[in-house]
Formats: structure tokens, sequence, C-alpha cells
């Protein structure tokens, strides 16, 4: 029996033969004695680990791990103990399509130390999404690691069918996303539905410029959502922010090549639609088209409000490059452009800010290229 396993069961007939606390803290005391421990160890370094090569995956390059991921999920979310499942370093996991459903009973750590990847072939998924976390709180994902959606084969066909979405978190609350590479999705990168209280920080997110809707982070029906310190180079918007979402702050992004940071869904099938408090605080756009853009349909009930854009540097590869392109019906309120930077990619050509229905208490200062309004 290997180590891990040995210790899993016996902490299970432990578990089994205990049934008061008073001998869970003889279990616990024992283990300190054996290990010669002078001070209690701190809390994090009791947390258990499960390796999902334990529950049966194999980075052989062929086996698809999805249900030893969830066997190891599974397990991990039923227990009363906080769980750090772990992806080994230097491995490649394929993964056909994957649930993390919850509710649990105490928050998950994930450590993905290797790589997720997805098989390079086009199949269907449920709700064509590829990895999804669902109804999770107090949730790490973290480690290093890399998460590949192998989208090459679906972006050729981009026109043809409706493509999956690579990493999906949807109804979490209290989610720490940090340090991993996401690459080359088969369609959206990350994407945060019906979240709340979120941090998604020292991501690398990158997809070739031509790939098809590759958009970095977007972000639905989510609010307090922190978005920071990120790299983020793909074929459609760096980060986009729709329906429903508010109190976004994105700082000390590296955008580009992509289509910039966008506001609004196209509100095209006319419902309601939300988007409020969105600070945008020291962004470097390299190459991007319309770096900062809010666009809306003219009809469209799209409401756009406290958007702060300030301290952003670098080129644009359209004339646009800022496009604040809000609805007639529902002007943009508050709509913020402090110390905006943006010149042409190719030298000697100009830049341009194009503003549409901006409410009038908008205020801009110190930014080119700057808007005339139209209203
Ligand atoms: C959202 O997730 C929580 C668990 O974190 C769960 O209790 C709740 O029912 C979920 N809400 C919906 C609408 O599914
Ligand atoms: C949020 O989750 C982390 C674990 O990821 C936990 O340590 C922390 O206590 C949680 N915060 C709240 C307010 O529950
Ligand atoms: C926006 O969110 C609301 C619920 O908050 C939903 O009813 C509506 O369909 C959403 N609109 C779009 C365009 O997704
Ligand atoms: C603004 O949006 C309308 C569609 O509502 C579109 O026709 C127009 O071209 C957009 N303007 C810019 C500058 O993108």
């Amino acid at each position: 029996m290997r180590p891990t396993t040995s210790y899993v069961v016996t902490t299970f007939l432990i578990i089994l033969i205990c049934s008061s606390s008073s001998c869970l803290a003889k279990k616990h005391s024992h283990h300190h004695k054996t290990k010669h421990d002078k001070k209690p160890a701190p809390p994090t370094a009791r947390k258990q680990v499960l390796d999902v090569e334990d529950y049966g995956a194999k980075a052989d390059g062929k086996s698809d791990n999805s249900q030893a991921f969830k066997k190891a999920w599974d397990k991990a979310c039923n227990s009363l103990e906080s769980i750090k499942i772990l992806v080994p370093k230097g491995k490649v996991y394929y993964v056909k399509h994957v649930d993390f459903t919850g509710p649990c009973y105490s928050g998950i750590s994930m450590e993905i130390q290797g790589t997720i990847k997805s098989f390079a072939k086009m199949y269907d998924t449920p709700k064509r999404l590829w990895i999804k976390f669902e109804d999770v709180r107090n949730m790490e994902v973290f480690g290093g690691g890399t998460i590949d959606g192998s989208g090459e084969v679906w972006w050729k066909n981009s026109c043809k069918i409706k493509k999956t979405k690579a990493l999906t978190f949807r109804n979490c609350s209290n989610l720490t996303l940090s340090n991993l590479r996401l690459l080359n999705a088969q369609q959206m990168h990350v994407i945060f539905q019906d979240c709340n209280d979120v941090e998604a920080s020292k991501l690398v997110v990158e997809a070739p410029e031509h790939s098809p809707n590759t958009d970095g982070i977007h972000i639905t029906r989510t609010s307090n959502i922190k978005i920071l310190d990120s790299q983020i180079r793909t074929g459609d918007d760096c980060v986009s922010i729709v329906n429903g979402s508010r109190n976004v702050d994105i700082r000390n992004i590296a955008c580009g090549p992509g289509h910039g940071i966008s506001i609004g869904s196209l509100g095209e099938d006319n419902t309601e639609n939300y988007v409020s408090n969105v600070f945008v605080k020291g962004a470097t756009f390299t190459g991007t088209t319309n770096g900062a853009r809010i666009k809306t349909w003219q009809k469209s009930a799209v409401q756009v409000e406290n958007v702060v854009y300030r301290n952003i540097r670098g080129t644009s590869a359209s004339k646009v490059a800022i496009n604040l392109n809000c609805s007639e019906s529902v002007p943009c309120k508050n709509v913020v452009l402090q110390n905006v930077m943006l010149t042409a990619q190719q030298k000697g050509e100009k830049v341009e800010a194009s503003c549409n229905h901006l409410a009038t208490q908008t205020t801009k200062l110190n930014s080119l290229p700057s808007c005339s309004l139209n209203n």
C-alpha cells in the first residue's frame, strides 16, 4: 500500500472507530508526538493532500482522466476537513470534460502544478463547457501549472460549430484563482458567472491573435471581483464584463494582442443588462484593437455606470483606440478616463476616440486620444 493510501485508510478507520471529538483530539496529539513536534503545526500544514494519481489519473498521453479527477473531487468535497487536490508537476493529464460540483462540506484547494489538457479533437461537452466548477465556496485554484484547451482544431471550424468554453466558475463565492497559465482555449478561457468575491491574479492567458472568440476573462452576473497582475494575449477581448456585473477591480494588467477591455455585451436580444463600478487601473495595451471599449446596441437597455479607466498606456492596432459606444436609450453615466495614453501601433498613424451617448456628468481628464462628445 502506498503511504498516502494507508494514511487515508488509517484516518478513515480512526474516524469510524471514534465517535467522539475527544478521540479525535487524542489522535492529533499522538500525531504530534510521533513527529517530535514541539509546537502544534499550523492548520495549513495539516491539510490533507489528495494526489489525482491515487484516484487513477495517468499522465500517459492517451488516457482520459475525467473520472479520476472527479473521484478526487468527490472525496475532497465530501470531507469535513479542508482538503488539497494535487495535480503533480511535470506531467500532462488529458481530460475530456469534467464538472466539479458542490456544495462541499469545507473549502477545497486545488494545486495544479502540472498540465491539464484537452484532447485535440472536437467533441460535444454538456452545455459546451470543458472544465466547470459550480456551487463552490472558499475555494482556491493555483499552483504554477497550465490548463490547455488544445483549441486549434476548434478555431478552424469556428463558423460551423458552437464551441466549448475552457474553464467556467459558476455560482461560486470566495474564490481565488492564481498563478496559472491558460492556453489555447476552444473559445473563452476563463468565465466567472454568478460569482461573488473573486480574486484572479498572476494569470498568463495565451492564444494566437487569429483565434476566434478566445476572450481571456469573461465576467457575467458577478460582483466583487478583482483581476490583478496578469498578462492576457488572445484573439478576442482581454477582459469582457457583461450583464449584471458590478464592483470589478482590474489592476496591473498587460493586454494584447486582442480586443482590449470591454464593458457591456452587445445587448442584441434587448434583455435587461447592467454593469456598474468598473475600475481599470494600471493597464498596458500592446496592439489591441479598441483598448478601452464599451459596446452596446443603440436601442438596447444596457445600463453602464461608474467606469474608471486610469493610468493606461500602450498601442492600438486599430484607428479607434477608445470606443465608448453607449446606448441611445440608456446613456452611460460617470465614465472617467484619467491618464489614458494610447498611440498607434503603426508608426506615423493616428488613433482616435469615439464616444457616443455618454451622460453629461462624465468627466475626462488628461487623456489621449480624447473624445469629442456626440451625445
Ligand atoms: C449556489 O451554491 C451554493 C453552495 O455554495 C448552494 O447552496 C446554492 O444552492 C447554489 N445556488 C444555486 C442557485 O444553485
Ligand atoms: C475564503 O476562503 C479561504 C480559503 O480559500 C479561507 O481561508 C477564508 O477563510 C475564506 N474567507 C471567508 C470570509 O470565508
Ligand atoms: C442578464 O441577466 C438576467 C438575470 O440577471 C437574465 O434574465 C438575462 O437573460 C441576461 N441577459 C443576457 C443578455 O444574458
Ligand atoms: C456603435 O454601435 C453601433 C451599433 O449600435 C454601430 O452601428 C456603430 O458602428 C458603433 N460605432 C463605433 C464607432 O463602433
